[in-house]
C-alpha cells in the first residue's frame, strides 16, 4: 500500500483501486478520549457511508471497518480535489455541490466538515470524509453545514467564494425542496456570526 494524502485526522493509502483510512491517535487528545473519538468517527463514518450508498449518492462504497484498528476500506475515488480544480469552473461546479448537499440535507445526513478538499471531481463530484456527519432533520443543523460550506469557501477560494455560494445556494434548492425554512435559519446563523465578531 502506498501513501496518498494525509488529512488532519487520518492517513490515506491506496491499493488500486481501494482506500484504506487509517485514523491515527493524536498525541494531544488524553489517551481514552482519543480512543473513543477515533472509534466514534469511524463507526459513524462507515454508517453514514453505507447509507449514503443506498441511496446512490455520489461517495465512495465502503468494503469494510474496523473499529479496533480505527480503519475504513472502500472505493477510491478518481480524480482531483474540488480545491485544485473549482477555478476552473467555478459557478456550475458549485451550483452541482449545492444541489448534492440539498439531497444530502433531504435525507437528513449532515456532513459537518464541507471544504473543497472533502469533494473530489471525478466524472461528477463525489463527497469523501464523513467522520464528523450526523443524521439529523433540524434546519438549524442543515444551515450550520451551508454556513461552514461558506467560510471554507471564504478562507480557500477568496477570489471567487461570493459567485461560488450563491450558485450553491441556488443549486440547494434544486436539491432541497424544503430549502426556505434551512435558508431562513442560515439568515439567523449568519448574524449570530456577526454578532459575536462584533464582542
Ligand atoms: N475514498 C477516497 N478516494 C480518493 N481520495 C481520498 C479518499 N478518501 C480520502 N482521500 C484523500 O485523502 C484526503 C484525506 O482524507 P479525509 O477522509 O478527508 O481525512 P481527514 O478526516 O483526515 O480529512 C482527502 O482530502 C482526499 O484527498
Ligand atoms: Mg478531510
Amino acid at each position: 500500500m502506498k501513501e496518498l494524502d494525509r488529512g488532519a485526522e487520518a492517513t490515506i493509502s491506496v491499493d488500486g483501486d481501494v482506500v484504506l483510512k487509517d485514523r491515527v491517535k493524536k498525541s494531544y487528545r488524553l489517551n481514552e478520549i482519543d480512543d473513543k473519538l477515533r472509534k466514534f468517527r469511524t463507526r459513524r463514518e462507515a454508517k453514514v457511508l453505507n447509507k449514503l450508498e443506498e441511496l446512490n449518492f455520489p461517495a465512495p462504497r465502503l468494503h469494510a471497518m474496523c473499529d479496533k484498528l480505527m480503519q475504513l476500506r472502500m472505493d477510491m475515488v478518481q480524480g482531483n480535489k474540488l480545491r485544485d480544480v473549482l477555478y476552473q469552473n467555478p459557478v456550475v461546479l458549485s451550483e452541482e455541490l449545492g444541489k448534492k448537499i440539498g439531497i444530502m440535507h433531504t435525507n437528513d445526513i449532515i456532513h459537518g466538515d464541507l471544504t473543497t478538499s472533502n469533494m473530489i471531481l471525478d466524472n461528477e463530484i463525489k463527497f469523501i470524509d464523513f467522520g464528523l456527519s450526523f443524521f439529523s432533520a433540524k434546519e438549524e443543523d442543515k444551515a450550520v453545514d451551508l454556513h461552514l460550506l461558506r467560510q471554507a469557501l471564504e478562507s480557500k477560494h477568496y477570489d471567487i467564494w461570493e459567485k461560488c455560494f450563491e450558485a450553491a445556494l441556488k443549486g440547494y434548492k434544486q436539491g432541497n425542496s424544503d430549502s426556505s425554512v434551512v435558508l431562513d435559519r442560515l439568515k439567523q446563523v449568519e448574524a449570530r456570526g456577526r454578532n459575536k465578531a462584533k464582542f
